[in-house]
């Protein structure tokens, strides 16, 4: 299905009121040749292309002047090894939905995982990651549809180049890769992931319990999009030089402090938009999370120029006060396809 100037206040969590010029809702691959020819279209028109999930991590700045493909493919299917559980999985596939799915049916792993917004085919693009899991821990490969070319790719759990909220379909060379199936394995013998603080010491090990622990923890701390508009952490956690930490560190004993080898620290961006005092911050009708400082909500009627001069507000202030230059995990999108913080403050 094809809609031209649709509103993309729905698509979006953010709940942004953007629209986009020409919105194709792709829910199965007998559409390729009706999708390759509008694909042809916009390069000949130089008008920008965008994959949409559930909008999940996407700050739109202003109305999008191009394509933009909505991935709706569905699906689920299961093989059973000797060992594992291997599940091929539709991209249009609701993220959560497919965890609590395994979870009743027994086949735990993705506990951790729960209740992270999105479809599955997102998933690998910033290899999402909660209570120290992350998608990689699970992908064995996956399928993604060159939209230039209109072949199909398979690709291993290498070839992706996980890294924390990276792979290489944020690579400027991969914008044209549409992830349309993964395949992921459920170890038969599971085993929990390591305990989070933050989790309850009543946490008792089976992977149901785990989900559902998870799910309340999440429940209390993250606002839930469909009540108060958000995309999750706004920033990124900064990984920095392990004497920059030590020396934030012994000015503050309890900072949250994660070493990630012998030189590199990643800190809490939430405890340093915490300690800058920016919690409750409002600009407009965008505001610093009082639960959760990682988080930008809407609290109803936000423009996207009042969440771009928050974050940059947030961004300066951290750089002022601990000379720590905060990255944004959210994905920026202006008329003409992908921006960033830098750039969309320029424009508002
Ligand atoms: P979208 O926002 O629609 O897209 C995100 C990016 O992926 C875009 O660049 C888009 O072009 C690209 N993309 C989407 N689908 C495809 C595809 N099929 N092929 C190629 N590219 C594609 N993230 C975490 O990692 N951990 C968390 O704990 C977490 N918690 C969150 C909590 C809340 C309340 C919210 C609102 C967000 C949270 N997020 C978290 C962020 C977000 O849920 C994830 O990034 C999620 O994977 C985004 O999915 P989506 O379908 O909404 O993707
Ligand atoms: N903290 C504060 N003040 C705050 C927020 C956090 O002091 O306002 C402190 C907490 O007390 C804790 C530490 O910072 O000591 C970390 O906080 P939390 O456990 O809430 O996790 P986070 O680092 O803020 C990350 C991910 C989340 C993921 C959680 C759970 C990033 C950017 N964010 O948040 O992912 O759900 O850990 O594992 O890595 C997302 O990416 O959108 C997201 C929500």
């Amino acid at each position: 299905m094809i809609e031209t100037n649709c509103s993309l206040k729905a698509f979006n969590t953010f709940s942004i009121d953007a629209t986009a010029h020409i919105l194709f809702h792709l829910s199965d691959l007998t559409q390729l040749a009706e999708l390759s020819a509008l694909v042809k279209k916009m390069r000949v028109q130089n008008k920008p292309i965008l994959i949409l999930g559930a909008g999940s991590n996407i700050l739109f700045c202003d109305d999008f002047s191009g394509l933009i493909i909505k991935v709706e493919l569905l699906g689920i299917s299961i093989e059973t090894t000797e060992n594992d559980y291997i599940l091929q999985v539709g991209a249009g596939e609701n993220w959560h939905d497919l965890v609590t799915y395994c979870i009743d049916n027994d086949m735990g792993g993705l506990e951790n995982l729960a209740l992270i917004p999105g479809v599955v085919g997102a998933a690998p693009v910033q290899n999402i990651g909660a209570y120290g899991s992350e998608f990689k821990d699970f992908c064995v490969a996956l399928e993604y549809l060159d939209l230039d070319t209109g072949k199909l790719h398979k690709v291993s759990n290498a070839q992706c180049q996980f890294a924390y909220r990276d792979s290489i379909f944020k690579q400027a060379n991969m914008r044209s890769a549409l992830i349309t199936q993964v395949t992921l394995k459920l170890a038969k013998q599971w085993q929990p992931k390591q305990r989070n603080a933050s989790l309850s010491d009543a946490l008792d090990v089976s992977a149901k319990s785990i989900y559902q622990s998870i799910c309340q923890v999440r429940a209390e701390k993250l606002p839930d999009p469909s009540e108060l508009g958000n995309a999750g952490s706004f920033f990124k956690n900064p990984v920095v030089k392990k004497e920059v930490a030590d020396k934030l560190r012994a000015e503050n004993p309890n900072m949250p402090y994660y070493p990630q080898d012998a030189e590199h620290v990643k800190l809490a961006a939430g405890w340093l938009i915490e300690k800058a005092d920016l919690k409750g911050r409002q600009i407009g009708g965008a505001a610093v999370h009082k639960k959760q400082a990682l988080v930008l909500i809407n609290k109803g009627n936000a423009s996207a120029q009042d969440v771009i001069k928050l974050a940059e507000l947030v961004r300066q202030s951290i750089k002022d006060k601990f000379n720590i230059e905060l990255q944004h995990e959210v994905r920026f999108m202006d008329k003409l396809g992908e921006t960033d913080l830098a750039r969309a403050i320029q424009n508002v």
